[in-house]
């Protein structure tokens, strides 16, 4: 069997969670292979809506095991505040759940340095979710990270004690109050409750089930366009969060990778900081984030809203060898009787293009749109034959633009509200 690979090819926030959940009863395996807490999956049903960060969304399927992969950055107090929610649940977390020992561990002064960033940044902030992921990844790539795993050796005080040593002399030097004891305290007891947890070889894991026969669904965090390498720099994520982030995260090689399911909202969105061509700061934006609770799962900050952007999708679509589109939010835009899609680009110089240029960021974009009549109707309760002609029109001329089928549409974010077409 192969490793499909699920994730957001915009900004994040596509609606990762509720897919994975969607799609879990067909796979043995979930795994998420980058990011950490930044992340804020949304899943929904019977009525109760669950945001998970750091936990596989597969978790509420009880014949799905859940990995969190090496690529990851996990943060134990988190964890463990998220293991606790889940305790109502009556889920067999622990005999499903498993945490690789080479995924990165994230500690508080993480958190603290994340901040102590962010603030001496001023202006040019990159609007981190202040979980400390850059500073983790930064001690990974530094050579200098403490991993999951050495939670279990008996010199994880001294290791963590090094590294606390490190940051506080950056820290020195920083305006960032905190109470340490306090911090430190909490996140020793919050290691103590990790270590009652299956820690595995994960990659060993994930080979050996594939060779079984299992099959894998990768689960991205985060968005195309938040990748370190591809996405609108700096105004990115710390980590790749494209295709080739879940061999590298979870080690499987890339000849089982299979499908690669391409996330994204009907419209766009962003948190934070950052270039985005397409943004709306009008009532149509607001009336976006109003009609489709545009409020951050993690932080609950305003998410910025603005309308489709093929440029960017095309550019993400090229990176991740996507094979199938999953369109989210469909029903957000039934509240429009006209309809925007940006497909070119028009640069400072009079140039147009459709590719995403080099400088995103300094370079003033004007983007150039086609209009489609909107549906202005309710999607509630509607199966695939009762689509209205206008739905079905914009995605046909999606799917034209895109070079790509869409396969599922979201109307709305209960389970039950998910449109699989192409299904025999
Ligand atoms: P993720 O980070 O990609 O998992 O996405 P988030 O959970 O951060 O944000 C997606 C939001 O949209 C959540 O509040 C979901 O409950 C919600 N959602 C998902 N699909 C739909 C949909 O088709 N329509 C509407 N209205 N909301 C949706
Ligand atoms: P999910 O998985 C949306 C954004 C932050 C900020 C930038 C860097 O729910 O789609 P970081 O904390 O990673 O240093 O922040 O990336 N960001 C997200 N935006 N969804 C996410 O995750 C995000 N994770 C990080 O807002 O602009
Ligand atoms: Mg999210």
């Amino acid at each position: 069997m192969k490793v499909d690979v699920l994730l957001g090819l915009q900004w994040g926030d596509e609606g990762k969670g509720k897919i994975v959940d969607v799609l879990a009863p067909r796979y043995d395996v979930v795994a998420r292979f980058q990011g950490g807490p930044n992340a804020g999956h949304t899943l929904e049903f019977d009525g109760i809506k669950h945001v998970l960060h750091q936990i596989p969304s597969g978790i509420f399927r009880p014949k799905t095991r859940n990995v969190i992969g090496n690529g990851v950055v996990l943060d134990p107090i988190v964890f463990r505040s998220e293991i606790e929610k889940l305790s109502r649940f009556n889920l067999d977390v622990r005999s499903n759940l498993f945490i690789s020992k080479k995924a990165t561990l994230i500690i508080p002064s993480h958190r603290l340095l994340d901040q102590a960033q962010e603030k001496a940044k001023g202006e040019g902030k990159i609007g981190s979710t202040l979980k400390g992921i850059g500073p983790s990844y930064q001690d990974k790539i530094g050579r200098q990270g403490l991993r999951i795993g050495d939670i279990l050796s008996s010199s994880f005080k001294e290791k963590f004690q090094k590294l606390v040593d490190v940051h506080m002399d950056i820290l020195k030097h920083h305006d960032v109050t905190f109470n340490w004891p306090e911090m430190e305290g909490q996140f020793l007891e919050a290691v103590e409750f990790l270590k009652t947890f299956q820690l595995i070889d994960s990659e060993y894991f994930l080979n050996r089930e594939l060779t079984q026969g299992s099959s894998i669904l990768a689960e991205g965090a985060q968005g195309s366009l938040l990748d370190i390498d591809f996405g609108s720099y700096p105004f990115v994520t710390s980590s790749n969060t494209v295709t080739a982030g879940a061999c590298t995260g979870l080690g499987v090689a890339p000849r089982h990778i299979g499908e690669v399911y391409g996330i994204f909202k009907a419209y766009s969105t962003r948190v934070g900081s950052g270039p985005f061509p397409t943004e709306l700061l009008n009532e149509e934006g607001e009336a976006m984030r109003k009609v489709g609770n545009e409020f951050g799962s993690t932080t609950g900050r305003p998410r910025r809203c603005g309308w489709i952007d093929l440029p960017a999708l095309k550019y993400s679509i090229m990176i991740n060898g996507v094979t199938q589109l999953l369109m989210m939010k469909a029903d957000v835009l039934s509240i429009f009787p006209t309809i925007k899609a940006c497909t070119r680009y028009q640069l400072a110089d009079g140039t147009v293009t459709e590719q995403v240029p080099y400088e995103l960021t300094h370079e003033r974009i004007t983007p150039i749109y086609e209009e489609l009549k909107g549906w202005h109707c309710t999607l509630k309760g509607l199966g695939e034959k009762e689509l209205p002609k206008e739905l079905i029109d914009y995605v046909v001329f999606l799917e034209g633009r895109l070079g790509v089928p869409i396969s599922l549409i979201s109307t709305g974010p209960d389970r039950t509200e998910t449109i699989h077409r192409f299904r025999k």
